[in-house]
């Protein structure tokens, strides 16, 4: 079996995926030109050519243009379940979606219009290709803490359907501890918490996610790396590290693949996860972030199936529902 079979035969879970970071150009003109919304660009082409990143900030500016294109829950439908149709190709049993709803509200979209069609795809993808899924709320941490209780009134009647809260957008300037309030809410309200922390911000922040916000993975997590106590705390408490290794490449947290430290976090004994963040925006989807990162810091086929273990353990699905995956991935040689 060459490597990038194994690699889609390995059973994943995808832990850090934005919904609107799957939006592929194509879809993007298409939904644009369906619901009469002007974008900044004028082709296809000239939106791809527009992906050159040079930090977190310019890609969230050209992220929050794009998603401008979804309006109606059919769009969100779509956007989810061609999602689902590439994660499935990518051997995904199970997928665990951020959406940013801040950033639909905001346009004048109902909070529930989103919420229906992530769903009805979410159901569409168990019954079509078997994947479970759960669907986290991220707040932007760019805007206020008061707003995001605002939008935490507005998820209220929908709780049911929403399986945890996360922390995206712009780290800079923007710690953990601004949302301690909402967060301790959150958790009391019983739902799961996860935040970004460590991609471009600091290894305090990383301190603050845990300490101060109380989350169950970090998002991302890198720049733990530069402080030994805190890889020593990871390591410890096994708290999983959902890492994007073409993001971080995209986004210039690391100038090369060759150069991404996931090996050395994974040998100092932490529960790394690999994931694809943004995947319309950064090159590839989670099959492709498995096999680049294996090509470029030569890991071995049982590093990789530690890896893939280790997304459907730190997975929010009870033990009796992870069984059958982990009987899978016994099944495949090392
Ligand atoms: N929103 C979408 N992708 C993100 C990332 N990588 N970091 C922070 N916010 C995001
Ligand atoms: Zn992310």
């Amino acid at each position: 079996m060459d490597l990038e079979t194994y690699v889609r035969a390995l059973p994943k879970a995808e832990l850090h995926l934005h919904i609107e970071g799957s939006l592929e150009p194509e879809m993007m003109f298409a939904l644009a030109q369906r619901n009469g919304v002007a974008l900044p660009w004028d082709s296809v082409e000239a939106t791809r050519a527009a992906y050159a990143f040079t930090d977190l900030q310019s890609f969230l500016d050209l992220y929050y243009a794009g998603a401008a294109a979804l309006i109606q829950e059919q769009d969100f439908f779509e956007l989810a379940l061609a999602y689902f149709a590439r994660a499935h190709a990518d051997g995904v049993v199970h997928a665990e979606l951020f959406f940013d709803p801040q950033t639909h509200t905001a346009r004048g979209v109902a909070f529930a219009t989103v919420l229906d069609g992530l769903e009805r795809a979410c159901i569409e993808a168990q019954a079509q290709w078997g994947i479970s899924s759960r669907l986290i709320l991220c707040f932007l941490r760019h805007l206020s803490e008061e707003e995001g209780f605002a939008t935490l009134e507005q998820a209220m009647p929908h709780l049911a359907r929403i399986h945890g809260v996360g922390l995206d957008s712009s780290e800079m300037g923007h710690p953990p501890s601004k949302f301690e309030r909402l967060f301790a809410r959150c958790r009391e309200l019983g739902l799961h918490v996860v935040a970004h922390a460590g991609e471009e911000g600091p290894p305090a922040y990383i301190v603050e996610a845990l300490d101060r916000l109380g989350v169950e993975r970090i998002d991302h997590g890198v720049r733990a790396a530069e402080d030994p106590a805190l890889l020593e705390r990871l390591a410890r408490d096994q708290v999983p590290l959902t890492v994007c290794p073409l993001s971080n490449v995209k986004l210039c947290v690391f100038e090369r693949l060759e150069q991404h430290n996931l090996r050395q976090l994974l040998e100092a004994g932490l529960k790394v996860t690999i994931n694809s963040d943004d995947p319309a925006y950064f090159g590839g989807y989670i099959a492709q972030n498995y096999l680049e990162t294996a090509r470029a810091l030569d890991l071995s086929r049982a590093e990789l199936k530690r890896i893939a273990r280790n997304s459907l353990e730190a997975s929010f699905v009870p033990e009796s529902l992870r069984m059958p995956w982990f009987a899978r991935l016994d099944a495949l040689p090392d």
